[in-house]
């Protein structure tokens, strides 16, 4: 089989990107995504693409209508397809056996049943969502159990190690791309030809071939370790903030050990995102089910650990501001969970937000890309309060950084937006409440120069004070 037609199912985060950047670098595959929400399909098809991604529209802009299509037309689009991504979101569960800790794999299972009921030729079928050890069996049973005759189906295990912010260039070069399969002569057969769509641009030996299960265990693994190391960047940020020592020093001093490697050890408010949680507790899951507890607790102590992070910072704003936060007009600058996406699942900001307005805090909320709507869901969601009117009262969303810190008592940086590093911090001052109180939680700020502008200044894992505004001022005399 040559692969002449992809279709994939889910035009989200993954399925979106990943095959915009298929059809750009396959001109003679013609790609489909389909999604069951029409609203998201004609946003595809529209200027205003529903992603924020750097590097997205451009690549939509060459390739739509060429090779690419977004659709609702899913009968259509798995019956001619050779190969189906399933790119379908496969969320924590919020009932039932597993609850909190389990994926929910109801949208593969959904996808399977599509398919099954669908096709009339033979399939390869690709489990692009991130789901949990041994899901491609689920996938095989119920596309095994109704197939009509003469129906062949492959299941193979392809997950996705984009990052949002970032997807377009891990696409384009990847520096892995990971396919597990049967390890029959059909299955490998299968195998091929994926590689084969890869090969356009993925250099061959950046292929990694394993078995189905392997490959999702690696996904899984792949997550836990990158949170992994920010737990335990993050462990020691309250560590250096009792003694004074910098986290940023030390993570530039352990990560130059080539063993240990510089990258994600970048202490913050806690990790958010769709994935991390999600995926750790999926992991979770499954060693509580294979008796594993020891395993088990070994990761939920990433979790948890994020989550003292997340309180711990919030904790400190209020304290610095006098134990209370009651009326006090606060601006949170950024809202998305991290810089270029407009992307807020699991967002720190939301812990941070919730909890200030708990304590009956008055919110200016600025992000260059989070919209309204989305800051006023995340908030007003019964997860995040019990008083959504009161919420609403209490929240004001702005256009620009300068009108959201106008009278303002205190300013939260809660992501790490570039826009936060260029702004006249003099004239910010200038315009709040004094004292003037700024928290860093991405420590992206010249510290030494707003304690020299009279800020009363707190950030992750380093102590801030009279040493660094004296050091600002050219003093070199302090002990
Ligand atoms: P998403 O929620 O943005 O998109 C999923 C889409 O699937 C939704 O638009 C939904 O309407 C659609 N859908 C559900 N069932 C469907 C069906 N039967 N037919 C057609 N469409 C259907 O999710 P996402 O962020 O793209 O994540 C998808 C998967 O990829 C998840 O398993 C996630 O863990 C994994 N992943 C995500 C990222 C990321 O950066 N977001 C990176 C790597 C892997
Ligand atoms: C993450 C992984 O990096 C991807 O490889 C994976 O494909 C994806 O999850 C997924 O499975 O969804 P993503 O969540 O999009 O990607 O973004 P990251 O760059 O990993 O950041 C996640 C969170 O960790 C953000 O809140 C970020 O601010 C935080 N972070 C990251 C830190 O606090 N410190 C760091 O050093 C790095």
């Amino acid at each position: 089989m040559v692969i002449e037609k992809i279709c994939c199912l889910g035009a989200g985060y993954v399925g979106g990107p990943t095959c915009s950047v298929i059809a750009l670098k396959c001109p003679n595959i013609k790609v489909t995504v389909c999604d069951k929400s029409e609203e998201r399909i004609r946003q595809w098809n529209s200027e205003k693409l529903p992603i924020y991604e750097p590097g997205l529209d451009d690549v939509v802009r060459q390739c739509r209508g060429r090779n690419l299509f977004f659709s609702t037309d899913i009968v259509n689009s798995i019956q001619e397809a050779d190969l189906i991504f399933i790119s379908v979101n496969t969320p924590t569960k919020t009932i039932g056996n597993g609850k909190g800790r389990a994926a929910d794999l109801k949208f593969v299972e959904g996808a399977a049943r599509m398919i099954a009921d669908i096709a009339t030729s033979n399939k390869i079928v690709v489990e692009k969502s991130t789901v949990p050890v041994k899901a491609a069996e689920i996938i095989m049973k119920i596309l095994r159990a109704n197939t009509g005759p003469g129906v062949q189906y492959q299941i193979l295990s392809n997950p996705e190690f984009l990052a949002e912010g970032t997807a377009i260039v891990d696409l384009v070069e990847a520096e892995r791309v990971l396919i597990g399969g049967e390890d029959t002569p059909e299955g490998q057969r299968a195998i091929q030809e994926l590689c084969w769509v890869y090969e356009h641009w993925i250099p061959a030996k950046n292929i990694i071939k394993t078995n189905t299960w392997s490959s999702e265990l690696s996904k899984l693994a792949a997550n836990a370790f990158l949170a992994q190391r920010i737990s335990s960047i993050n462990s020691l940020s309250a560590v250096c903030e009792g003694t004074g020592a910098d986290v940023s020093e030390v993570a530039r001093a352990i990560g130059r050990d080539s063993r240990i490697g510089p990258k994600f050890l970048e202490a913050s408010i806690g990790f958010g995102g769709s994935c991390f949680q999600k995926d750790i507790l999926n992991l979770i899951y499954l060693c509580e089910s294979l008796h594993l507890p020891e395993v088990a607790a070994y990761w939920q102590q990433v979790v948890n650990l994020n989550e003292y992070q997340k309180t711990r910072f919030t904790r400190k704003v209020i304290e610095a501001l006098f134990n209370t936060v009651s009326d006090k007009k606060i601006a949170i600058l950024g809202f998305s969970f991290k810089k270029n996406t407009g992307d807020t699942r699991e967002s720190p900001a939301i812990c941070v937000s919730s909890t200030l307005l708990d304590e009956g805090a008055k919110l200016h909320i600025y992000d260059p890309k989070v919209e309204y709507e989305q800051i006023m869901y995340e908030l007003t969601n019964p997860y995040a309060t019990s008083d959504p009117e009161k919420v609403k009262r209490n929240v004001e969303i702005h256009d620009s950084a300068y009108s959201a810190v106008a009278g303002a008592h205190a300013i939260v940086l809660c992501t790490e937006w570039d826009e936060f590093k260029e702004l006249d911090y003099k004239r910010i001052y200038d315009v709040m409440m004094k004292p003037a109180y700024m928290f860093d939680g991405r420590k992206i700020l010249d510290h030494d120069k707003l304690l020299s502008i009279g800020f009363h200044v707190q950030t992750i894992g380093k102590k801030l004070g009279r040493a660094s505004s004296i050091r600002a001022q050219g003093s070199q005399t302090m002990p």
